[in-house]
């Protein structure tokens, strides 16, 4: 069975741990505990197809960015997730997609300069419609400047697409 080791990244309070929760667990976490680093393990059949999903949820509070280098050299794929209602997360969208690309050219490197990464880009808390701050379009626009796939996910009760982004990534690591 192929095993997918996905991380997800972006700032802190954007909701990954919630996303992570929501799929895994099937519930919402209302509060927020800044996460140090957790990792979840789990079967799921996508297109029909078993595998194993191994996902990374990491910290996005700056004391704990020391760990990054090692989490990226670790994936097969990545979330980067950032909150319709948060500018900054979204600014940093750009400064994660770096730090993903620096690893896949350090070990791809020797056979071939790649043009695409294994990376999808999430814009969540969309239930939020009333403090939402960064528009599909703009989400799109990004997405499409750094050649990736977009979704938007709320974790919030009724979920939305956050089976679909766990889907949708290793869809993207499969076609990659
Ligand atoms: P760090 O672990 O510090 O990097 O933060 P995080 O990205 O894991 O954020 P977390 O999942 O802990 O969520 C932060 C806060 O946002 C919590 O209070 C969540 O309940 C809330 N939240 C997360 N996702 C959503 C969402 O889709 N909609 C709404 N309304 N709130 C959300
Ligand atoms: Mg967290």
């Amino acid at each position: 069975i192929t095993r997918y080791r996905l991380v997800v990244v972006g700032d802190g309070g954007v909701g990954k741990s919630a996303i992570t929760i929501q799929y895994f667990q099937k519930l919402f976490v209302t509060n927020y505990d800044p996460t140090i680093e957790d990792s979840y393990i789990q079967h799921a059949v996508i297109d029909n197809e078993l595998c194993i999903l191994d996902v990374l949820d990491t910290a996005g509070q700056e004391e704990y960015s020391a760990m990054r280098e090692q989490y990226m050299r670790s994936g097969d794929g990545f979330l980067i997730v950032y909150s319709v209602t948060d500018t900054q997360s979204f600014t940093h969208v750009v400064d994660f997609y770096n730090q993903v690309l620096r690893k896949f050219q350090k070990t791809l490197l020797l056979f071939s300069l790649r043009e695409s990464f294994p990376v999808l880009l999430v814009a969540n808390k969309v239930d939020l419609l009333h403090s939402r701050k960064i528009s599909e379009e703009k989400g799109k626009e990004t997405a499409n400047t750094l050649g990736v796939e977009y979704i938007e996910t709320s974790a919030k009760e009724p979920p939305l697409n956050i089976d679909a982004a766990f889907h949708k990534i290793v869809q993207i690591i499969r076609n990659h």
